[in-house]
């Protein structure tokens, strides 16, 4: 979809659909909206009266203007109540108003830049994510594609004062949306598609792509660090790993040298801990975190944050075999710590051990940030719609949570209770892989606490929320893409400090 930035009126704006707000409550229509109204003679706002219109975000109707408007026909998206009209009301507006356009038939939509009390550039970057990730579809491996039926065409229509700010906004938002989108093709791409292999030839092609760094590190190189727990995962496979490190370095002075960390498993069978069949199926997500990262790296190129950011991933599928890693065996990571399997399901901490201590001894960062779909139990607790936030700087964590908050993305923390590390102590090795099932994704926090010394970390479980079952506001039912647009705010965040 090719998206553009015009200066005309509404009653101008020459396409299949005209995109115009409506807020919950007002008896009126907009100065603008009347304006577009007066040329149909009244019809509009007689329709929103008739169909008892409330305008909840989201709502839509729609009028065929017959030749009175230059737009072929004019639709209504409300945005709910005026005071309460956030950058995420506008996404999900602008996602609902273009699906809507959509499948009425629409190839050329003008949207109104949405949004009136937010500053223009965050309205253009939202209507530009809302629409780019509300038509998202994954239709790759189906024979009747949604072709038939596709915005080709949007135009926003900002005055002509905002039209700098809305153009920035927009080059930002259509990366965001670019990031997630990528994120979200990886994940619902089935894993015997994508393998570690795959991950780094993906990595591979975002370096050639943006003129990054990237290492590939195959076992052979992983078994010379010592990267044993990531190792011991890979033990009942067939497919080999491999630990994957982007480097993004802006030009001009850097500001901080950050490190991203992703989970990368690529299918969760549970290993010899078989999942049972429910829990199995959706496990070609577990690389969702890993999918977050390539989408940031991916972008970062073209936004120039004045940042060092360091991408990593150690990737492999967790499979059962004659070789694979048994309950009770004892792995070593990087940093000489020993681990006890006890549970050769919870994988995703044990790659992420010896992927924070690369970080620690090859990158030496500033900061991390790891995002992994880590805990059944995280998803518990926090449903499928909130991601859990755990840390030992709680200042690095609120610039996580106000980034999070900018990209309309749920994520609350959760607390690293010291007395519950007691639930990880092993008795032939330095810690356990497992904890009980009460506080699990706190358990699993204080694992990774273990291998981040001193540097400033915070741990995103998006266990619940890299995957929907239903259709959201601007997400299609699979892979979700969370966390890209947060990681992606974050980094920026820290290129302004
Ligand atoms: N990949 C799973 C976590 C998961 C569960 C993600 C559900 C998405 C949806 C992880 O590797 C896992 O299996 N965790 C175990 C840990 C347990 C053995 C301590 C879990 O949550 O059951
Ligand atoms: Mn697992
Ligand atoms: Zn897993």
């Amino acid at each position: 979809m090719k998206i553009e930035i015009s200066a005309r009126p509404l009653v101008e704006a020459d396409a299949d659909m005209l995109v115009v707000e409506q807020y919950a409550g007002e008896r009126g229509l907009a100065p603008d909206t009347r304006r577009v109204d007066r040329m149909l003679g009244g019809l509009l706002a007689r329709a929103l009266t008739e169909e008892r219109f409330e305008a909840h975000v989201g709502d839509t109707t729609f009028l065929h203007t017959a030749g009175r408007l230059r737009a072929k026909r004019v639709l209504v998206v409300g945005m709910g109540a005026r005071a309460e009209c956030r950058a995420d009301t506008v996404r999900r507006a602008a996602s609902a108003a273009l699906r809507r356009a959509r499948d009425l038939g629409a190839r050329s939509v003008a949207v109104r830049l949405l949004g009136t009390r937010l500053p223009p550039g965050v309205r253009a970057q939202a209507v530009a994510e809302g629409a780019l990730l509300g038509l998202y579809a994954f239709d790759r491996y189906k024979a009747r594609k949604g072709e038939e039926r596709a915005v080709e065409h949007l135009t926003l229509l900002a005055s002509a004062g905002d039209q700098a700010a809305a153009r920035e906004g927009l080059r930002v938002g259509t990366l965001a949306a670019e990031a997630t989108n990528f994120a979200r093709d990886l994940i619902n791409e089935p894993a015997n598609r994508v393998t570690a292999r795959a991950l780094a030839r993906a990595a591979q092609a975002i370096a050639r792509e943006g003129r990054l760094r990237v290492r590939i590190y195959d076992r052979a190189a992983c078994e010379r660090m010592g990267m044993g727990a990531f190792l011991g995962v890979n033990r009942g496979s067939q497919e080999p790993p491999r630990f994957i490190h982007l480097t993004y370095a802006s030009k001009g002075r850097v500001a901080r040298r950050l490190a991203l960390i992703g989970k990368g498993i690529t299918f969760d069978s549970g290993g010899l801990d078989l999942k049972p069949a429910e829990a199995m199926e959706r496990m070609k997500d577990d690389m969702s975190g890993a999918a977050a990262i390539l989408g940031v790296m991916k972008v970062l190129p073209r936004l120039e944050p004045r940042v060092e950011v360091h991408g990593l991933i150690a990737a492999t599928d967790n499979m059962p075999s004659g070789s694979a890693t048994k309950p009770g065996d004892v792995l070593r990571a990087m940093n000489g710590k020993t681990i006890e399997v006890n549970n050769t399901d919870a994988e995703g901490r044990l790659t992420l051990a010896d992927a924070l201590a690369y970080a620690l001894r090859e990158v030496k960062p500033d900061e991390i940030v790891d995002i992994a779909t880590l805990t059944g139990a995280c998803s518990i607790a926090l449903g499928s719609l909130c991601a859990g936030a755990m840390t030992n700087n709680v200042a690095l964590q609120a610039r996580v949570l106000r980034a999070a908050g900018e990209a309309g993305e749920r994520v609350w923390p959760l607390p690293l209770i010291e007395e519950y590390k007691e639930g990880l102590r092993s008795e032939v090795a330095d810690l356990k892989n497992t904890g009980p099932r009460p506080g699990g994704a706190i358990t699993a926090g204080l694992f990774l606490k273990e291998f981040v010394d001193d540097t400033p970390w915070v741990h995103l479980d998006i266990a619940g929320a890299a995957f929907t079952d239903k259709e959201l506001p601007y997400a299609a039912k699979g892979g979700v893409g969370f966390g890209a647009r947060t990681l992606l705010a974050y980094v920026l965040a820290a290129g302004r400090r």
